[in-house]
């Protein structure tokens, strides 16, 4: 089959490789009908994690089951699924208290709890941007979806973006009436940002210096503030006369200033800022153990300086950590069927799957208009 492979910083190419076959009963196989490029990707294609050559890349899939294991029995061929981008047993102690992103038994990289399809030390599992999907323990992972190709582009969110945009405000306890700032407006932000006005926030900001991505925010409801055009904290505090109850970042450790220069401090620290005193943090932003291309020696080993001072002196909280997917997929998923709910909105392109290098150039340089890839290697 045709899959996209990583090779090296900036490169990455479609290549043959060969079929993914059942390999334990408990499998499924997934014709990949739609796969999404996504931020987190950009930081394996800029070379600034420890991922191997030749890696099928791809965690946000979803698909027709092809095939099944002799020990699956509740999806069937036919199905149409969303594949949840954490790999989860769903017996061990974390799975069993819905806490599938860190799965004690799927991933076998020492120190590391939580596996993912193709990702850097997410263990051995190639990815979806590919024509076909290896699934582990199948009946606990996949969520079924309605038959036919309706809301195609809302559904290939359920993998990753929306559930994890959701759980920055779950992280940040977001509830109806609150204030709420949300760092980054790429498509985890834009959806975190929605994800507080569907939970009945009264005012939600989300800042970026992207001016298409702004735009996207306010269809999702959300006030833009343009970090380019001065200190994102001082346009919140005016706007809002005061702190906010609530943050959200949705960047992650290549937090830049407005020139283009990474501070991985920069985004946790404005967030200390907006945010009053004994209100919560939700950080779904990725900040990685080990970073090869950190500015500092500190950051190389994920230590990164912001403002703990502050944050204990104001009494805030903070919630971190990789989306356990399934604890919200199946609710949001019948919130979209409902037509309550429209996150496809922020697709800007749709692609084959051999265009997917191009995607990958277009989407890494943030270039206007390219707000998120979904590419389709049945097409
Ligand atoms: N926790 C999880 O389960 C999970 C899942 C998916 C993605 N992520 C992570 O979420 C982050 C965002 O993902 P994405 O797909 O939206 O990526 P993205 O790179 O498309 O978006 C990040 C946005 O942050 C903006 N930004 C950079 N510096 C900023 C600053 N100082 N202030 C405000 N905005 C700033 C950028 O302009 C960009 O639009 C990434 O780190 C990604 O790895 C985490
Ligand atoms: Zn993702
Ligand atoms: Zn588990």
């Amino acid at each position: 089959m045709k899959a996209l492979v990583y090779n090296n910083p900036y490169e990455v190419s479609v290549e043959e490789v060969d079929d993914p076959r059942i390999e334990a009963p408990t499998d499924a196989i997934v014709r990949i009908t739609s796969t999404n490029i996504c931020g987190s990707d950009l930081h394996m294609y800029e070379g600034r994690t420890s991922v191997e050559q030749g890696k099928v890349l791809g965690h946000e899939n979803m698909g027709i089951v092809e095939d099944v294991g002799p020990g699956v029995w509740r999806v069937q061929r036919g199905d149409r699924v969303s594949v949840p981008f954490n790999i989860a047993c769903g017996t061990c102690v974390n799975c069993e208290h819905g806490l599938t992103a860190f799965c004690l038994t799927t991933n076998p990289t020492p120190g590391m709890d939580g596996a993912a399809y193709g990702y850097a030390n997410m263990g051995p599992y190639a990815g979806g941007q590919a024509e076909y999907l290896r699934v582990p323990f199948a009946d606990f992972n996949l969520l079924r979806l309605p038959p036919g190709d309706d809301h195609e582009l809302d559904f290939t969110m359920l993998s990753d973006i929306f559930p994890t945009g959701y759980h920055g405000t779950e992280l940040a306890d977001v509830r109806p009436g609150h204030t709420v700032a949300v760092f980054g407006a790429g498509p985890v932000g834009l959806l975190a940002a929605y994800s507080a006005v569907l939970r009945g926030a009264a005012r939600v900001f989300v800042v970026d210096q992207h001016k298409d991505r702004l735009a996207l925010g306010e269809r999702f409801g959300a006030e833009p503030i343009d970090f380019s055009a001065g200190d994102p904290v001082e346009q919140i505090l005016d706007a809002n006369g005061g702190m906010v109850d609530r943050g959200v970042e949705a960047v992650g450790y290549q937090a830049h200033d407005h020139t283009g220069e990474e501070h991985p401090e920069l985004v946790l620290d404005n967030l200390v800022r907006a945010v009053r005193s004994t209100g919560v943090i939700g950080v779904v932003g990725v900040y990685m153990p080990q970073d090869p291309g950190a500015a500092d020696d500190g950051a190389k080993d994920g230590r990164v300086a912001w403002d703990y001072g502050t944050f204990f002196a104001k009494g805030q909280r903070m919630g971190t950590g990789q989306c356990p997917v399934k604890h919200y997929n199946r609710d949001l998923r019948d919130l979209i069927v409902a037509g309550r709910a429209e996150p496809g909105l922020l697709v800007s392109h749709e692609l084959p799957l051999t265009a997917a290098p191009d995607g990958y150039a277009h989407f890494d340089r943030r270039e206007d208009g390219w707000t998120k890839v979904v590419l389709h290697p049945a097409a």
